[in-house]
């Protein structure tokens, strides 16, 4: 049996602190303003119990699940997160080394220190997808969708939490605005990378100039999530960036059955914020989502010892996913469901 998650995840971030700059621990750990939705990210899940159903002889699970641009052997996706060469010295080659071998989705974000077609080239097989923010100059826009497609991406994350970014206090008290010499945001070299506040017709464009699959990452509003599926979006991400944008929004795992109701079924959901637990994956598929996506996991497995340490959280995350799945009376993830979940006051 996998050592418990939780063990897995505090040691690996334990040592992850002990091996990072604390500057670019603190980059990675924290989380805009106060960092209330930060916290709330994770303690909302722990409010939320799972109500098992019980003798439905389910010994023979299956936790893949298939989504427009990929299967994944389990619904944990890596979520696009920054800077990975900041994290250990291989990067994001070591972040995709570990998701090709676990079968999952690695979603490689524009600002990797890496640039996507060596990501990709990681092992052909292996689905890749390419996060992005519109830029206000849409050429250069049009070129990192191109560059993705280029790659063999197999779909797009369109950023729509950012028309500015967060503001962190933690960065701002280091002083921390810059990568150190000799790492970069490879994907934009030489691109002029200005945001702009976006609307629709910069995603209608978007996606009118691409046949890959875009997602529209950083959904809490149902009517947003309503608008994605009208403009074509393959698919909604309910995420609050990680409490990384406005730290007055709702816990990801609170907003997301406004939204699951918003686009009953039109298109999948996912969901990222706080997912630290084969229970927390459990408790977000029972409410409706296809899948999770993981972002500072990865980064302490990542740190704390490369691919393997990606690994480790990817396999426990696995293990557990499945054994709260066989305790719930589940087969596949689909067997979970929203009456399976109840709110408790703690
Ligand atoms: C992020 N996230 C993020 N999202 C995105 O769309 N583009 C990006 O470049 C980044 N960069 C980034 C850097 C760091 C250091 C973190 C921690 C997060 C947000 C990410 O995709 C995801 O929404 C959250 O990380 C999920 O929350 P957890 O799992 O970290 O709690």
């Amino acid at each position: 049996m996998t050592e418990s998650l939780s063990t897995v995840l505090t040691d690996l971030h334990a040592k992850a602190r002990a091996a990072l700059d604390p500057v670019h621990y603190d980059y990675f750990a924290g989380g805009a303003g106060d960092e209330a939705v930060l916290a709330a990210n994770e303690a909302a899940f722990r409010r939320l119990a799972l109500r098992p159903r019980v003798l439905r002889g389910n010994d023979d699970r299956e936790l893949g699940v298939e989504l427009p641009g990929g299967r994944a052997s389990m619904p944990v996706l890596i979520a696009p997160t920054a800077f990975h060469k900041l994290a250990h010295p291989d990067g994001e080659l070591a972040t995709a080394r570990a998701a090709a071998a676990a079968g999952t989705i690695l979603v490689s974000g524009v600002a990797s220190t890496t640039a996507i077609a060596r990501v990709t080239a990681v092992d052909p097989d292996a689905a890749v997808w390419f996060q992005l923010y519109p830029l206000a100059d849409e050429d250069v826009t049009a070129g990192l969708v191109r560059q993705a497609e280029d790659a063999g991406c197999a779909a797009l994350v369109v950023t729509a939490d950012s028309p500015v970014f967060g503001r962190h206090r933690r960065d701002r008290a280091h002083g921390f605005h810059d990568l150190p010499p000799g790492l970069a945001a490879e994907n934009m070299r030489g691109r002029d990378i200005a945001m702009a506040p976006l609307s629709w017709s910069h995603v209608d464009r978007l996606r009118e100039s691409t046949t890959l699959p875009v997602w529209l990452k950083g959904i809490l509003h149902p009517a947003d999530a309503e608008l994605a599926v009208e403009h074509g979006m393959a698919g909604v991400i309910v995420s609050n960036h990680g409490g990384r944008q406005l730290d007055l929004v709702p816990a990801s795992i609170d907003a997301l059955p406004a939204i699951v109701s918003a686009v009953d079924g039109r298109v999948p959901v996912l969901l990222d914020g706080g997912v630290r637990s084969g229970g927390d994956v459990a408790k977000a598929i029972a409410l409706g989502a296809t899948a999770v996506g993981i972002g500072r996991p990865v980064l302490w497995g990542l740190a704390a010892d490369g691919a393997a340490g990606v690994t480790a959280v990817l396999e426990a995350l696995r293990d557990e996913f499945d054994h709260v799945l066989t305790l719930c009376g589940g087969r596949s993830p689909a067997d979970l469901t929203p009456d399976m979940v109840v709110r408790t006051c703690g």
